[in-house]
């Protein structure tokens, strides 16, 4: 069997879907996730960005030992120097640069002639050795450019010293058969492509990435490039979930497995999704609720008597275990620190393992069985508590012949407020009442409410994002009290939009 590397870009294409910036504290969780899923390299971001993002992609090239920390830098020094910088420290880096190659990109986007565009292709390549000898490089709009002149820049790029090169579907314009057919003919025509690892990135404007991926890794691709849950510009990257295990599945079909530890699949998409607010599809693939799920008599009868007539995979293989974990009001902070290790959170210091057990204890004060996603929930998305934006205390009245009516008493930079206003809705009075003394001039860009586990006693978890002059930011609350948890969210999300920053995009 081959090995299929997989390289995840939630952290950089998937924070280009519109509104999913994440903050650095975020973006570092989701790296040690996907650390523990075991993917072979993850890319941090882009660098040149921000400062935020520099600091973020050097963070994470600090902390993860086990995948490869990967930058993107466009063909230039500049972006190549902030990418090299930022990924210095990781054990191991990966360098990815690229430029447009379809004529409408060259000529529209560039306004440069190809060989000007295979001139910067080498001395990108060439520049970014400096700062590693795992160099990727990616012809920008693959898909839709000329095969004759993909083939001479790649070439001259791996004779520069690229060690993988990817072709992307930039724009998901190809079909599976088109685009695998393609991969495979470079790979054929290029005299020194086995020199290097063929790589595959699809979005999916036709819904046809995952498929398109597949049909590349049957011509030879080694690598295939995506995000959890294929979140993404516009319509998305590859899901890999769906890549990871199309092919740990039908062994029969393709000659090539990973190294994922594919029970973290669940828990990792759950995670992406309460960062992002993004909710996952009931019956998305693999980790969508109903994945595993048979509401049909006919089914349901069919996996009782033997599970392999309905499922072709175990629900467990890929995470969707049941966890109820036998800690409860009385358990001691040892046990705590344990079980918590046991899901591969260790904390920082004593205050930090206090303040996440004072959580625990208050939750377990409110609800009887306590599961793994109550816990990850406890230090995921909305934990990093900033003591400066807090709800204090709330009053909330509503019946059935009077107006929903809230009172916030909360806290913003050493300020106190308390209002009360009235709402269409309680949530709706809470944040007025909130709003009242915040005065954001915000748009409300999203609210989400998602469960964590089942039953009605369930924590909700509550995503708010806000926009204001061309910045959006995200906020989290999580309370077996959804009112509570949408105070919270909107809170944490005025706090964020404080500090949100404009960023550059690498692909305008
Ligand atoms: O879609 C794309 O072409 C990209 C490149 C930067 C690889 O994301
Ligand atoms: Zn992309």
């Amino acid at each position: 069997m081959d090995k299929l590397i997989i390289f995840d870009t939630t952290l950089r294409d998937g924070e280009q879907s519109a509104g999913a910036a994440m903050t650095a504290t975020e973006k570092l969780k989701i790296a040690l996730q996907l650390e523990r899923l075991q993917v072979d390299v993850i890319e941090a971001g882009f660098p040149i960005a921000s400062r935020g993002d520099f600091n973020a992609v050097n963070t994470i090239a600090k902390n993860i030992k086990d995948s490869t920390v990967c930058g993107l830098a466009r063909a230039n020094e500049k972006d190549i120097t902030a990418a090299g910088e930022a990924i210095a420290p990781a054990k191991r880096k990966r360098l990815h640069t690229f430029i447009a190659t379809s004529s409408i990109h060259m000529q529209k986007k560039l306004n440069m002639q190809p060989d000007e565009v295979l001139a910067a292709a080498v001395a990108a390549v060439k520049f970014a050795g400096r700062y590693t000898d795992d160099i990727e490089f990616s012809p920008e709009d693959a898909g839709r450019s000329d095969e004759d002149f993909l083939c001479r820049i790649i070439e001259a790029a791996i004779g520069a010293g690229a060690t993988t090169i990817n072709i992307p579907d930039t724009v998901g314009y190809t079909m599976p058969h088109q685009f695998g057919a393609m991969v495979g003919r470079l790979i054929e025509r290029i005299p020194n492509a086995d020199k290097v690892i063929f790589s595959v990135h699809c979005h999916n404007d036709l819904g046809c990435a995952v498929a398109n991926s597949l049909s590349a890794v049957l011509a030879g691709a080694r690598q295939v490039e995506g995000t959890i849950n294929g979140i993404g510009e516009r319509a998305g990257n590859t899901a890999l979930e769906e890549v990871i295990m199309a092919v740990r599945t039908r062994r029969d079909v393709f000659s090539c497995d990973t190294r994922v530890d594919a029970r973290q699949l669940v828990p990792t998409s759950k995670m992406i999704s309460t960062i992002t607010g993004f909710p996952v599809q009931p019956n998305k693939a693999i980790v969508g609720v109903n994945a595993f799920a048979h509401e049909s008599g006919i089914h349901q009868d069919g996996v009782l008597k033997n599970k392999e007539t309905y499922e072709i995979m175990s629900a467990e293989d890929v995470g969707w275990a049941s966890n109820l974990i036998r800690l409860g009001k009385l358990s001691g902070r040892n046990a705590f620190r344990t079980h918590m290790k046991e899901l591969g959170i260790q904390f920082a210091d004593d205050a930090g393992l206090n303040e996440a057990f004072g959580r625990f204890k208050d939750l377990a004060d409110k609800k009887r069985d306590i599961y793994d996603e109550d816990l990850l929930a406890l230090v995921g998305a909305g934990s990093e508590i900033d003591h400066s934006y807090q709800l204090e205390s709330f009053q909330f009245t509503n019946s059935s012949d009077g107006k929903p009516h809230a009172r916030i008493q909360w806290r913003a930079n050493n300020k106190q407020y308390d209002a009360e206003a009235d709402g269409d809705g309680m949530v709706d009075a809470a944040i007025r009442a909130v709003e009242k003394d915040a005065n954001s001039h915000a748009a409300l860009a999203l609210y989400s409410v998602n469960n964590i586990t089942d039953g009605s006693d369930s924590q909700g978890s509550v995503t708010v994002r806000l926009a204001r002059d061309g910045v959006e930011a995200t906020g989290h609350g999580t309370d077996t009290d959804i009112i509570v948890a949408s105070v919270k969210a909107y809170i944490h999300a005025l706090a964020r939009l404080e500090q949100a920053e404009i960023k550059a995009h690498p692909q305008l």
